[in-house]
C-alpha cells in the first residue's frame, strides 16, 4: 500500500493548498481535472474525442495505485476541491523496478502558485524514500511552462523523440524524455 502523509501548505500567493493520496471519493473531481487539461489540446497525447474516462475507471486506478507499494497518487486539494494531481509509478518488472515515470497535472486556474512544483517535490521526496534510482517524464518539446518546472527541479532532457506526435495531418511534435537521476 502506497502511504505518505498529507500535507497542508501555504503559498507565497497566500493560497492554502493540501496535498495528500488520492482517495476513492476523489475520482468525479480527477477526471474533471484531468478532461480540462485534455480539452485545451495542447498538453496530452489523447486528444478529446478519445477520452472515455469515467468516474468508475478512476476510482478503479485510484484502488490499483492505492494498492500497489511502487504506486502513489497525489492530488492537491483547494477549500475541498482537487485542483490537480501527480502520480508516480516504479516499473512493473525486477529490471526496470529501478525507474519510477512520473505525470502531473494542474487545473488552468490554479496554475503560477507553485502548485505544480510542491506536487513534484512531494513525489520526488516519495520516489527518493522508496529507493528508486531514476525518475523520468515525457513532455510536448513546446510546453515550455512544464519544461522550466522540471529543469527547475533538477530534471534533465535525456533523449528528443522526433515526430513522436502527429497532430494533424502537417504537423507533428517532438517529445522530451526527461530525467532526474536521485541521489546524482
Ligand atoms: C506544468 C504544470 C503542472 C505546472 O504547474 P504550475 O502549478 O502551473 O507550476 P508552478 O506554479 O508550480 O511553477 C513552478 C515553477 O515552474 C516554472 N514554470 C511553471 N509554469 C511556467 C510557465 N508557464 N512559464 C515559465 N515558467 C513556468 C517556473 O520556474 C516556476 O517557478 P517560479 O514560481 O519561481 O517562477 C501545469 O502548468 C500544468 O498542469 N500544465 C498543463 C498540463 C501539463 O503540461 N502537464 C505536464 C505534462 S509533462
Amino acid at each position: 500500500m502506497a502511504l505518505w502523509p498529507a500535507k497542508n501548505i501555504l503559498l507565497p500567493s497566500g493560497l492554502s493548498v493540501g496535498f495528500r493520496v488520492a482517495a476513492e471519493g476523489d475520482s468525479d473531481d480527477l477526471v474533471r481535472v484531468f478532461a480540462g487539461v485534455v480539452a485545451e489540446g495542447d498538453f496530452t497525447i489523447i486528444t478529446q474525442s478519445e477520452l472515455s474516462q469515467t468516474s468508475a475507471q478512476e476510482l478503479r486506478r485510484v484502488q490499483i495505485f492505492a494498492d500497489s507499494t511502487s504506486k502513489l497518487y497525489l492530488v492537491a486539494e483547494v477549500a475541498g476541491q482537487v485542483v490537480g494531481m501527480g502520480t508516480a509509478s516504479g516499473g512493473n518488472h525486477l529490471r526496470t523496478a529501478h525507474v519510477a515515470s512520473l505525470s502531473l497535472f494542474v487545473e488552468k486556474p490554479f496554475r503560477g502558485r507553485r502548485i505544480g512544483q510542491n506536487l513534484l517535490v512531494e513525489l520526488m521526496s516519495w520516489a527518493q524514500s522508496m529507493a528508486f534510482e531514476k525518475l523520468t517524464l515525457s513532455v510536448y518539446q513546446n510546453n515550455y511552462g512544464a519544461i522550466q518546472l522540471y529543469h527547475k527541479m533538477g530534471f534533465e532532457i535525456e533523449a528528443q523523440v522526433k515526430k513522436a506526435v502527429k497532430v494533424s495531418e502537417k504537423r507533428y511534435e517532438d517529445i522530451f524524455s526527461m530525467v532526474y537521476w536521485c541521489d546524482a
